[in-house]
């Protein structure tokens, strides 16, 4: 038995074929039984068989099978469940032979509060508090909930059947086939589901509204929420009708199954879950409130939704073969969600937002301790910690870098024949690329290879000299170092004007490019300005044009100079003006560029209007204030006035109510600039939220705080929040009990710890660890301002054991351990996290604890740099007296 020990994959004697599962919960007592008939193609003559279960208790098992004609019933000689390796041994007394067979097995389990398996989640109906029971299997929890090969390419058909309470609503990835009241029971059948994947297995029991529409091809569509909130759901309704339609189109393949329905469900790990025709949520995620959601809610619900249904054809029709190819599915939902919301809400212009994807990417693909988008995965507990940025938002990224080199139709076309090759069947990376091969004609396999296998990405760097343009690509990295990776970088540039375009691929190290003939083109267009005065030029040529491509770029001096000027005189694109902001931070971290020169470009976004480029400065403007705090704590108010003048254009352009007409992001603008004031400590700002929040106490329908502003006005209220200025938090935490709208619950949690009071960012903490706040949603109240990073990591030590016990593993866990660690700015400090962490590190968590190292140290650094920077304090006075 040992022999099946330590692997990561489950050894093949038997392929399940056909699953005939019985589940019957009970949600007074927490705890389910079931039994399995799986239908077996046995592919080897074996005494064994082996397959995943966890935390079941197996009462008895059999295996029937037709040997010379005869079929025959024989009980396992030994039951072993192997709880490390989550696998469950039968031994049987005889040899089965090659052929079919089926496998019973009896069972029963907990309904667990772990969010993950067969799970319990609570609310409350009719003023009284219940218990609903959920599954969420995905990656590797199918076998909390029933014996099963848990791999993503044992795909078999599945057949259902619920024990369940009359009054229920009882749900499962395909409709109803019979019904049958038994007492107090009902026994549901659902018809037998096409071929799929255990991961995405899906059953819902417990009270329930819904609404109810369909496509027109007859897919009938469903939205299930609490009971009374049926209107909630009517906005995710009308997007997913619309989604199941365009994806018809953009695949050319219809929606494989009958229904479609979805669920909000109130404890929830992670944003959404795919199972195949039951899709639950988050109710943040799901639920949109015509009075009390922000625009930056309605943005989430039709996105996530739009993510979740691309994974009915990606990653449900076809599946990743193995969760190295994880990726395939989060990184080309994530683009073609973009996709979808462009394509629903065009006036939400929401393409311009896909570079916070790409940042976010080149953010953790820039440590040393980042991964390759295809990743080795020997262990079911490494595949939480792969649903990260570099799976999602790097994959989305670099599929964009694909679509753009082939052309949109091109990468369509082939995308569809992709998908109706594979489908009800399995996939790689390289076999996405095939399809992308085939239909381009171009070396696709070739040319993704470094960016798929490889981890990291280049900066290339280019120098002007006697009217050519030297590149030198190598690997970017935060720290500063420079690492030996290499890529084939799809280069675009344009010279002074849109019109004006080279592209070529840069395959080696360095290259030269003669730009005679363009610098002559250019200088013909009109937006060229006078090409040189006094040495500098005012011509401009930039990279990476409108920012598909996923790799940074540095320019020399006078490049840089030249695009400065480009962006203060509004020549630019918002891509290229958001790429140049974003790399200049990026190669400011890494220390390859001074702060002053960052600060004087910021100084150059004055007037910026755009959300995505807007929302990534006052980002940027966080992360620079929290580095000058630690490195020149004497220069900090200064700083601060630099940020507030920044933002005070934008801040009174936009006021604190809606504007009639105005757009989508006008509307997310107000609320992130209001909070950033806020931050910095404007106190006009902070006057005027006061205001907002006590008309607001009194009234919640009051017109003076709408919700796009709301946390805005909450951030404001905490930052004068101290322990003799209470009122504000006490007000704040009635908000959030009085509330029964989770996106509310949601954005008093995240504006909590803002306070600059270390009392009372402890008192916030402790109630995270209440029974008020439900696990799920404890980390958004980890945002914690700068003077509350030292309590935190000591509540953070004294509290550990109760939070590795209740976060256990997963994403959630790994989150706390990234907000605590990740803003420490010390050598002294990263020593400590390791200390600490030297006897109790566990798998699940050593990747994301690396990282936030790596992370201390990155900012350790910076800090250092800054102080010896010469200059700075006369440049960030001045900078701070200028008016704009
Ligand atoms: N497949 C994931 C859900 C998931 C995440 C399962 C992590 C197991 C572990 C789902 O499709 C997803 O990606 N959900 C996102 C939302 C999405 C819009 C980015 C999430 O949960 O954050
Ligand atoms: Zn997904």
């Amino acid at each position: 038995m040992d022999q099946f020990r330590g692997q990561p994959r489950l050894p093949k004697f038997a392929v399940p074929k056909r699953y005939d599962i019985r589940l019957k919960p009970d949600l007074t007592i927490c705890s389910f039984s079931g039994s399995i008939a799986i239908d077996l193609d046995i592919v080897a003559d074996t005494k064994y068989i082996v397959l995943n279960a966890a935390e079941l208790t197996v009462s008895s098992g059999s295996i029937s099978f037709t040997n010379k004609k005869s079929s025959k019933v024989v009980k396992p000689a030994t039951v072993d469940l192997i709880q490390e390796d989550e696998i469950l041994v039968l031994e049987f007394p005889e040899t089965i032979p090659i052929g079919l067979g089926v496998l019973v097995i009896d069972f029963e389990g907990i309904l667990n509060d772990k969010m993950k398996g067969f799970y319990r989640s609570t609310y409350e109906h009719s003023g009284e508090k219940k218990n609903m029971a959920v599954t969420q299997f995905e990656p590797a929890d199918a076998r909390r909930c029933f014996p099963c090969w848990d791999e993503p390419a044992c795909k078999a058909t599945f057949k259902i059947t619920l024990d369940v309470p009359l009054e229920l609503v009882a749900l499962s990835n395909m409709p109803i086939a019979e019904e049958k009241k038994d007492g107090l029971l009902r026994r549901i059948s659902y018809q037998e589901s096409p071929i799929m994947s255990t991961y995405l297995v899906a059953v819902v029991v417990g009270f329930f509204d819904y609404v109810e529409d369909h496509t027109s091809d007859g897919v009938k569509v469903r939205v299930y929420c609490q009971v009374g909130k049926g209107n909630q759901g009517k906005f995710a309704l009308d997007v997913a009708v619309q989604t199941l339609e365009l994806y018809k189109d953009y695949f050319d393949v219809p929606y494989s199954l009958p229904k479609l329905d979805m669920v909000a469900i109130p404890d929830f790990a992670a944003g959404a879950m795919e199972n195949y025709g039951l899709v639950t949520y988050r109710e943040t995620a799901l639920l949109y409130d015509n009075q009390h959601s922000a625009a930056a809610n309605k943005q989430r619900v039709a996105t996530v939704v739009a993510h979740e249904l691309a994974h009915q054809w990606f990653g449900n029709l076809v599946t990743m073969e193995w969760w190295t190819h994880l990726w395939l599915n989060e990184g080309f939902a994530t683009w073609v969600s973009y996709l979808a919301a462009d394509s629903l809400f065009p006036e939400w212009k929401i393409w311009s937002q896909f570079l916070h994807e790409t940042t976010e990417g080149l953010k953790l693909d820039g440590l040393a301790e980042s991964h390759p988008i295809e990743v080795d995965i020997n262990h079911a507990g490494e595949i939480d910690e792969i649903f990260d940025a570099i799976s999602y938002r790097k994959g989305a990224s670099v599929i964009r870098m694909l679509q753009s080199y082939l052309g949109a139709e091109c990468f369509q076309r082939s995308l569809a024949s992709y998908i109706k090759r594979y489908a009800c069947s399995n996939a790689k990376t390289e076999d996405l690329w095939s399809s992308l091969e085939e239909g381009s004609g171009e070396p696709v396999n070739k040319l993704m290879y470094s960016w798929t296998k490889q981890q990291g990405y280049p900066v290339v760097s280019v120098k002007i000299k006697d009217q050519k343009l030297n590149f030198e690509q190598s690997q970017f990295l935060s720290s500063g170092a420079h690492g030996d990776g290499h890529w084939i970088v799809p280069l675009t540039l344009c010279f002074g004007s849109y019109d004006v375009r080279k592209n070529f691929l840069l395959q080696t190290k360095t290259e030269a490019l003669d730009i005679k003939e363009f610098i002559n083109l250019s200088i013909s267009k009109d937006s060229l300005v006078e090409s040189r005065k006094g040495g500098r030029t005012g011509t401009w040529i930039k990279l990476n044009v409108d920012q598909t491509g996923f790799y940074r770029v540095k320019y020399d001096e006078e490049l840089a100079a030249g695009l400065r000027y480009a962006v203060e005189n509004k020549y630019l694109s918002a891509s290229d003006r958001f790429g140049i902001l974003d790399d200049s931070y990026a190669l400011c971290m890494a220390r390859q560029q001074s702060l002053t020169s960052l600060l004087t470009l910021l100084g150059a976004y004055r007037e910026e209007n755009d959300y995505t480029v807007l929302s990534n400065l006052i980002s940027i403007s966080y992360k620079v204030g929290r580095i000058a705090a630690d490195a020149v704590p004497q220069l900090l108010d200064n700083v601060k006035q630099f940020f507030i003048n920044l933002f005070q254009h934008s801040a009174e352009k936009l006021g604190w109510e809606p504007k009639a007409g105005e757009s989508h992001s006008d509307a997310m603008l107000r609320g992130e600039i209001l909070t950033a004031m806020a931050v910095f400590g404007h106190d006009q700002t902070l006057n005027e939220a006061s205001g907002r929040f006590h008309a607001f106490l009194e009234d919640r329908n009051t017109p003076l705080l709408p919700p796009d502003i709301r946390k805005a006005a909450y951030v404001a209220v905490m930052r004068r929040t101290n322990t003799t200025n209470r009122l504000g938090y006490e007000s704040l935490l009635r908000v959030y009990r009085e509330t029964d709208l989770s996106q509310e619950k949601t954005r008093v949690l995240s504006s909590l710890a803002s306070s600059p009071d270390p009392d009372i960012i402890l008192e916030v903490l402790n109630f995270l660890l209440s029974s008020e706040v439900r696990s799920q949603d404890v980390v958004f109240g980890l945002a914690v301002s700068q003077e509350g990073r030292e309590v935190a990591w000591k509540w953070f030590k004294e509290h550990w054991e109760y939070i590795s016990n209740t976060w256990g593993s997963g994403f959630l866990l790994t989150r706390f351990i990234s907000a605590v660690v990740s803003p420490f700015a010390s050598l002294e400090k990263s020593k400590e996290v390791e200390e600490f962490f030297a006897s109790r590190a566990k798998p699940s968590i050593a990747r994301t604890l690396k990282q936030s190292l790596e992370r201390v140290h990155i900012n350790t650094n910076w800090v250092e740099s800054v102080q010896n920077e010469k200059h700075l304090t006369e440049a960030v006075q001045e900078l701070a007296h200028r008016k704009y």
